[in-house]
């Protein structure tokens, strides 16, 4: 690869002869040349700028004086795909992707601009025509004194992606930004020896030996990190690059993935009286998708108006003693919420004999509703959401004795939320008869043991 960079200070680029890229350039495989823009001043003084027009501050670099310098750089026969780079503040950002991209061409002529920047005429003029790209990046969202430090980062990121340049091409592949499907990722932490420094052991899983533990430790502390450091990142991820065990990893930090989408972060945190509005809607949205298609629409309408209504749920959200909300909300709303019914006595019976029998005249507090937007179905926000209202209830205590059931009725057809409520723990205990509208439903009746035992017959 052939590389130019036109700069003020040639010298700023000393340091391309050290390293990597200094044996990659003795080796052949890089041609990188340096030249002074002053050479092509015409004037006693050198003079390379001048006065902006339309006024303010600073100088801005003649075009005429960059024009016979890439002119004359670009006269040279290179076969191949050339790219001219303009480093400013205002470019587009220099990524991996584009580093990758770039590192594609076969010529790369930068253009160091200094002062206020170089006149506009010039990416212009050069854009124009099938023989050369222009780009225009930054290194980040600061301002520099001018393009060298930024030629010193095109140069190394590029030089070290060509071929031969790092010795193992390995370390290419793992490291952060790396992009393909596992990539996205900033780099997971490593450690070599000694083994305890400063009272610093390093973690027992890489002296293991044991490889797949290694890599998911690894691949958990890669997750951990984008996530605290780098949301755009996450925002960014491929879902089809996210396994079980990294959807973990996220939702443990509240990030979730709806099926076919990138994670979305989802807060799950305890309803509040100003909820109620929102709730209503997010119910009378969701209620009818959990309804069996026999149900007309009147009998639905009735129970949304009577049960699901903002006043409803002002009384729940006003009333902590008998129930317990949590939602889940993203930047866009609410897509989820629950409701937990406490109950006022240790005998307060819950609908089903079988259901009395399990509780053996312990508390048991009814998960009334779980309920979420389509689009998060299979993303992890339902079990968050189950979760929380589990923990809702773990210090709940009700004539001196602790909350040992969480139960639902769910309609007999809904299959889906069985199975998911059968994956959560819940096991089947029982049947009872829930009136929508006119319309008198046959439920099945689950339960979870908060105790540690296994909910179920005789037991
Ligand atoms: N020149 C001045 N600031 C710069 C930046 N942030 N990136 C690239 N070139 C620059």
């Amino acid at each position: 690869m052939r590389i130019d960079v036109v700069t003020i200070f040639p010298a700023y680029l000393d340091a391309l002869e050290l390293s990597l890229v200094g044996k990659a350039r003795r080796d052949g495989v890089l041609d990188l040349r340096v030249h002074d823009l002053r050479d092509w001043a015409q004037d006693r003084h050198r003079t390379v700028d001048d006065t902006p027009f339309g006024g303010g501050a600073g100088m801005v670099m003649r075009p005429d004086v960059w024009g016979r310098a890439l002119d004359d750089v670009l006269a040279d026969e290179v076969h191949g795909r050339r790219v001219l780079l303009v480093p400013t503040p205002s470019g587009e950002r220099l990524t991996q992707r584009l580093v990758e991209d770039l590192a594609g061409a076969d010529h790369l002529v930068v253009a160091c601009g200094r002062y206020e920047g170089i006149d506009a005429r010039v990416a212009e003029h050069y854009s124009v025509g099938p023989s050369l790209e222009v780009r225009e990046v930054s290194l980040g969202d600061y301002v520099l004194n001018g393009g060298e430090v930024a030629a010193l980062v095109v140069v190394e990121a590029v030089a070290r992606l060509l071929p031969g340049v790092v010795g193992n091409p390995e370390s290419l592949v793992e490291e952060s930004h790396a992009t393909g499907p596992q990539g996205g990722l900033l780099e997971y932490p490593v450690y070599t020896k000694p083994a305890e420094w400063a009272g610093r052991a390093v973690p027992d899983v890489l002296l293991s030996g044991h490889h797949a533990r290694v890599a998911r430790w690894r691949r958990d502390q890669a997750l951990e990190r984008t996530v605290r450091r780098r949301a755009d990142l996450v925002r960014a991820l491929d879902p089809d690059g996210l396994d079980r065990d990294d959807r973990s990893v996220l939702a443990r930090h509240g990030w979730f993935v709806p099926p076919g989408e990138p994670p979305v972060p989802v807060t799950v945190r305890a309803g509040r009286p100003p909820d109620s509005e929102a709730l209503a809607r997010l119910a009378a949205a969701t209620f009818p998708l959990a309804c069996p298609p026999h149900l007309s629409q009147a009998d639905v309408q009735e129970f949304i108006a009577t049960h699901l209504s903002p006043e409803r749920f002002a009384e729940y959200l006003a009333d902590p003693d008998r129930y317990r909300v949590q939602v889940a909300e993203t930047a866009q709303g609410l897509v989820g919420y629950t409701l937990v019914v406490l109950p006022r006595t240790a005998q307060e019976a819950p609908y089903a004999a079988d259901v009395a029998a399990l509780v053996h005249a312990r508390p048991a507090a009814e998960l009334s509703k779980i309920y979420l937007l389509p689009r998060f179905h299979g993303s992890g926000v339902a079990r968050a959401l189950l979760e929380a209202a589990r923990a809702e209830v773990a210090d709940v205590v009700v004539d001196g004795r602790p909350v040992g059931v969480l139960w639902l009725g769910t309609n007999a057809t809904n299959r889906r939320a069985q199975a998911s409520y059968r994956k959560a723990g819940f096991a089947p205990v029982g049947r009872r008869r829930f009136q929508v509208g006119g319309s008198l439903e046959d439920d099945v009746v689950m339960a979870v043991d908060l105790t540690g035992g296994t909910a179920g017959h005789g037991r």
